[in-house]
């Protein structure tokens, strides 16, 4: 991506509680972050992500699939909204779908994976971390490919898995770690820009 306007406009995508989301708004209050979160959007209603974004008077969408005749009317619904903000990029954060290679295609997409890539990819990150026995773990900031968590890699962070840890404390000594790698990460994105070739990723225009 070459430098992006001051400050980057970033769209995040939500399905959860939207922490990370409120670690990036957070961080956005400050304008030598250089980031403006111009909309949030997610794939249900109801959901404490989009009341983050509510309270910080964010503007907000929601695309449901079912109410798509099928997964390409929605993606399509779903990218015309996303291009309607003018995003210099768009950050996943905790949005449980796969977004098309047309939607890629338009769009600098970043997601954060609750887990050290390429161990563990999918919905149950920690879950499968602690059931292998591993005993560092982690979380992984990538460029979302066409793959399920398989983007070239921007960052990684380490957790350790303790003896007692169940699936809930460890996810959540991933996320806090998490939160920290995104904002940082997104951060220096929107202020540097960044250039992927093949699975390196630099800073930068
Ligand atoms: C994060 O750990 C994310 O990596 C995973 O789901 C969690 C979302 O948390 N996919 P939140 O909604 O940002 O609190």
């Amino acid at each position: 991506m070459s430098k992006p306007r001051t400050p980057a406009r970033a769209v995040v995508l939500v399905s959860g509680s939207g922490t990370n989301l409120q670690a990036l708004i957070d961080a956005s209050a400050d304008e030598s972050y250089g980031l403006q979160i111009v909309a949030v959007g997610a794939d249900r209603d109801g959901i404490e992500g989009l009341a983050r974004a509510d309270r910080a008077g964010i503007p907000t969408f929601v695309k449901q699939v079912k109410h798509f005749a099928d997964r390409d009317a929605w993606d399509t619904s779903l990218r015309r909204a996303v291009e309607g903000f003018e995003p210099d990029l768009v950050v996943l954060a905790g949005f449980m779908k796969l977004v098309s290679p047309a939607f890629l295609e338009r769009f600098l997409t970043v997601n954060t994976h609750p887990a050290l890539s390429p161990s563990f990819p999918g919905m149950h990150g920690p879950a499968d971390a602690l059931a292998y026995g591993v005993k560092v773990t982690g979380a992984t900031l990538f460029v979302v490919d066409a793959g399920v968590d398989t983007g070239a890699i921007i960052d990684q962070v380490v957790v350790r898995v303790e003896p007692d840890d169940d699936v809930e404390t460890l996810h959540e000594r991933i996320k806090v770690a998490e939160r920290a790698m995104l904002v940082d990460n997104v951060g220096r994105i929107a202020r540097e820009g960044i250039s992927v070739t093949g699975r390196d990723v630099r800073f930068g225009a």
